[in-house]
């Protein structure tokens, strides 16, 4: 009996050993680019509370906790910061053309911050009230930032990415 336990869990830390020798491309993925420009925010309140529930994902300035490190959580985490950053990137503002009713869309159905990212991350929640001011915020830094939206359209590289993130 004790000898199929020992086997058991020799097997279980090879399974994990392999994992994590497969994982390290994609830790190699885990940086935060420099940032190159954020919008031109209403207030420091509309960047705090964004800070706090779409920076993991939407920025360059992710923070990156131990756990995501270790697969398997690594490929989900990773995962969802290139995506989130491909459809929206605060620290790259110029490359988008961000909708604000989106914003509201996205925040009053619950879709964003992800919800399974909230159970990890119970800070990044919002209650009723700060949801309101970061959708009235962003509406008003959506405004606030008119320039670099036309930048879009002038043929330069932005304009290839911001294609590309329109494509999901
Ligand atoms: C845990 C990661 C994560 C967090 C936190 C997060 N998002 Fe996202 N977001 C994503 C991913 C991944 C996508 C792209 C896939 C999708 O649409 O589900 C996305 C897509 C979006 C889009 C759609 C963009 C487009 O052009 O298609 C909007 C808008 C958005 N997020 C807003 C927000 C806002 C606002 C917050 C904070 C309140 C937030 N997100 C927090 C991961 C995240």
């Amino acid at each position: 009996m004790a000898t199929i336990i020992k086997w058991i869990f020799i097997s279980a830390l090879g399974i994990f050993v392999v994992l994590e020798l497969v994982a390290i491309p994609t830790l190699a993925k885990q940086t935060n680019p420099s940032v190159v420009q954020e919008p031109n925010w209403d207030s420091e309140q509309t960047r705090s509370l964004a800070r706090r529930a779409c920076f993991d994902c939407h920025s360059n300035e992710t923070r990156w906790p131990i756990y995501s490190r270790i697969a398997p959580i690594a490929w989900v985490v990773t995962d969802h910061v290139i995506e989130g950053r491909q459809a929206l990137n605060f620290s790259d503002w110029g490359a988008f053309d961000e909708e604000a009713e989106e914003f509201a869309e996205v925040i009053n159905e619950g879709k964003m911050p992800l919800p399974d990212y909230l159970k990890l991350h119970p800070e990044a929640r919002l209650s009723a009230a700060e949801k309101q001011q970061l959708i009235a915020g962003l509406y008003a830094t959506v405004n606030n930032s008119p320039g670099q939206r036309h930048e879009a359209n002038d043929g330069t590289q932005r304009n290839e990415r911001e294609t590309d993130g329109d494509d999901d």
